[in-house]
Formats: C-alpha cells, structure tokens, sequence
C-alpha cells in the first residue's frame, strides 16, 4: 500500500479561504480581529514563526501587532507588556512567543495572559476547560492535527490513537482531544520500554518526539494513519520529521509530509481562535444585530 500525502498546504488555504469570508463578514459589522504577537530574542525558528504568524493574519484579514524585545526585558516588564494587551480593545488573541529566555518563568506570562484573549489555549484556565470538555480555545497544533484526520474522512471514534510524545503543547492535548473523540489512546514517551510494540498497535500513529528519522515501517501497522509532528534539521540543512518518511509511506494510509504537512494548520488554528476570540468578545453586538 502507498499513503495518501496529507497536503497540509492546501488543507490550510481551504481553511484560510473560509476564514477570509468570516473576517469579512465581520468587518461589515464594524469587527475587526486582532492579534497580538509577542517575541523575544532572537532566536530563528521563533523569528521564522512568528512570520508566518503575522503574514497569516494579513492573508485571512485579521489586524496584526508584533512586538519584539530583546532578550534582556525582565520578566516584570514583559508581564506589563502582557497586562497592556489583556485591557487593548482592539486585541482579540495574545501570544506569547515561546520558549523564552531562561530568565523569565514561562508559566507566569502564561498566567498573565486573559483566558479570553488566550488564543494559544496555554493558561490553565484554557486547559483545564478542554480537558472537561468546556467551551475553550483549542491549543492549535493540537487542534490542526484533529483538523487533518477528519478532513481524510478517518472516523476517530474507536480507534486506537498512540500519541508518541507528552510535551504540554502537543502530546498532552492531543491525547486528551483524541480521547474527546472517542478514540482509545495510549501516550507513549522517553521511558517507554518497547516502543515499537506499542505504535505496531496503532490506527493513528501521532509523532511528537522532537528526534529526525525516529519512527520506520517496523514501527507502523498497515493502513494506519499516520501523523509527524517533528520539524528537525539536519546538519545538510534539510527539514525532516521525526519520521522515516519514504519508508513508513509505503506501509501507512495516510501521512503528512515535513514540511507542509502539520506546520500550515497549527497557524491557521490561530488564526482561527483569533476570530473566534472576536466573535465572542463582539457577541452583544453580533447578537444585538441579528436580533
Ligand atoms: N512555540 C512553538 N510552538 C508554539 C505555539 O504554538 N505557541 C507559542 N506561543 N509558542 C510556540
């Protein structure tokens, strides 16, 4: 069998195309969306990222602020930065570039940043309401991943989902929205004796390590779906997955490419949260119009 190549790429601008025509509606009704992204340092994937963040909301319609500091801004001066965007009006979704310098308390910004401006679904707030199935902003790799096996036409429900990685931004919440949808899901991770033995037994195989080339066709069922995480770079400078991925195309249904696979969804998650966050901080008005 030969995988389908999930195109991540064009799942992401049909996604967009909809997102576009809801900002416009917006728009219309005096709405504006926005966002805004917060960076710190310089480090070149977070640079590369928040790019792609940026030309996301210019593409879609959504009003756009960067801020960049140097990594030597204080943790205090970081959270008032936060505390000035939670009382912006005109600021729908905050987000906070991470990983930051290792002098300031990831989990403090975090905390600082309003549940309904919290577009990343990162403060606890956030987790805890997706974890019991509440009304929350979906963390967007997460959410992007979710997105892309039901766009296959793959029923999640009663399948075994094995989640390999447990990061707070990936592994966690994947499992647990996985679970949302009626899958049985094992989390599988660094201290797992025999890993291969637990993916063998997976219809969704989600790969979050984080390692280049980890995961080959002796680690993949036949016809299992098959879903790479991983954005690593070889010393040649090439981007590749955490998966092997001409060998496991051969053995699964379907497969995301790295890159255009996962990358393009996680931001039009955003972008997506980014409206939605508009929609709800509008709803008197959006509701007052249509009454
Ligand atoms: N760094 C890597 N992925 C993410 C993300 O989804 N959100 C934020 N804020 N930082 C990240």
């Amino acid at each position: 069998m030969t995988a389908h190549i999930i195109d991540g790429k064009a799942l992401a601008a049909t996604i967009r195309k909809e997102l576009k025509q809801e900002a416009e509606s917006l728009k219309q009704q005096g709405i504006e969306p926005g966002l805004a992204v917060v960076l710190v340092g310089e480090d070149p994937a977070s640079e590369s990222y928040v790019k792609g963040k940026v030309k996301g909301c210019e593409e879609v319609g959504i009003y756009s602020e960067l801020i960049r500091k140097d990594a030597s801004i204080t943790q205090e001066e970081l959270l008032q930065i936060v505390r000035e965007l939670n009382q912006k009006p005109n600021i729908d979704g905050i987000l906070v570039q991470l990983p930051l310098p290792k002098h300031i308390s990831e989990s403090a910004v975090i905390d600082t940043i309003a549940v309904e401006k919290d577009v990343d679904g990162f403060t606890p707030v956030n987790v805890g309401n997706m974890l019991i199935g509440e009304d929350a902003f979906l963390p967007c790799t997460p959410h992007g991943i979710i997105e892309m096996i039901k766009r296959t036409g793959t029923q999640i429900e009663g399948k075994h989902a094995v989640v390999i990685g447990r990061s707070n931004i990936v592994g966690k919440p994947v499992a647990m929205l996985l679970l949302q949808e009626n899958a049985t899901v094992t989390i599988c991770h660094s201290r797992t004796p025999d890993l291969a033995e637990m993916t063998r037994q997976a219809d969704i195989l989600v790969v979050a390590i984080g390692k280049p080339h980890v995961i080959n066709k002796e680690h993949v069922k036949p016809g299992a779906v098959v879903i790479d995480v991983g954005v690593n770079r070889l010393p040649t400078g090439k981007l590749v997955g955490d998966v092997v991925f001409d060998e496991v195309k051969e053995v699964a249904s379907y497969i995301t490419p790295v890159p255009g696979g996962v990358g393009p969804l996680t931001i039009t998650m955003l972008l997506a949260n980014t409206i939605e966050s508009a929609k709800k901080r509008n709803s008197p008005i959006l509701n007052g119009m249509k009454g």
